[in-house]
């Protein structure tokens, strides 16, 4: 199985500089260049939330304009820039996203990981949270299957990211509570998030949490004490989660790559199934 991750997209209205230097489309454009001449290419394109800059039917009919070239199949989930009217209005009659109810989370049931897609946004805020009502959403969602190998997504890291910044702490509530949830439920191999704008890793729930990468403005990594916030030009990119046999042979793992989205120019191939074929 492989599962692509995409987050914060932030598409903007068309032809606009975000923060008047990032356009958002183009390297959205791009990415899905980069995903379909994968070979082989994504099971599953998931994307953790932040679709648009400012959520409406507009900025979403531009974003599926875009996706309509994608080859894989795709999934969307809320975050804090979206809204979950239009939302649910342009992606209704997907095979996901649930036609009715406060909040926008399903399950994914058709690979070998289950996928669980939580919404963590609170309307209007930027931080999210995992209120009671959704912590008991997501248990019983975990109780339905426990020895499925299980991805939980949201799209506000649970964690402290160690950023300054609105990106330091991503839920308002609910972190702590989803650590022992999650300790009480030994089939989940990942937590999926977005928002911070730039990949990193951490322990958490007794499993590995991770946050995505954007395709529009990586955000500077910025640790000290003025709680700076700055978009840069550094590389956007996606994560590409794979499913793969483990060492004992007896299971499998998931295991997580960051690729950058750019023009890197030609690679120089250097073996091929495993014979050396570079003659420099
Ligand atoms: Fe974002
Ligand atoms: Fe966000």
């Amino acid at each position: 199985m492989i599962l692509v991750q995409i987050s914060d997209t932030h598409i903007d209205a068309p032809g606009a500089l975000v923060y008047g230097h990032f356009d958002t489309a183009a390297t959205l454009t791009r990415t899905v260049e980069v995903i379909n001449a994968m070979d082989p290419g994504p099971d599953l394109v998931l994307h953790t939330g932040d679709i648009a800059s400012h959520g409406s039917a507009a900025r979403y009919a531009s974003f599926k304009q875009i996706m309509d070239d994608l080859n894989a199949p795709l999934a969307v989930m809320p975050g804090n820039h979206d809204d979950r009217d239009a939302l649910r209005d342009a992606f209704g009659g997907t095979p996901w996203l649930p036609a009715t109810g406060a909040f926008l989370h399903y399950t994914i049931e058709d690979y070998p990981v289950r996928v669980i897609c939580c919404d963590s946004v609170i309307a209007g805020e930027v931080p999210g949270e995992l209120c009671a009502e959704r912590l008991d959403w997501l248990d019983a969602r975990l109780c339905e299957a426990p020895e499925r190998p299980t991805i939980v997504a949201l799209h506000h890291p649970p964690f402290d990211t160690g950023m300054t910044g609105a990106t330091s702490k991503g839920l308002l509530q609910g972190g702590g509570e989803l650590d022992a949830l999650l300790r009480r439920h030994g089939q989940v191999v990942r937590v999926l998030a977005g928002h911070a704008h730039r990949p990193m890793t951490t322990s958490f729930g007794g499993t590995v949490a991770f946050a995505a990468p954007t395709t529009c403005y990586p955000f500077a990594l910025e640790t000290g004490p003025e709680r700076i916030l700055a978009a840069t030009h550094e590389a956007p990119g996606v994560a590409v989660h794979l499913w793969l046999p483990n060492a004992s042979g007896a299971g499998a793992d998931l295991v997580t790559h960051v690729a950058p989205v750019g023009d890197w120019g030609d690679a120089i191939t250097l073996r091929k199934n495993g014979e050396r074929v570079y003659a420099g």
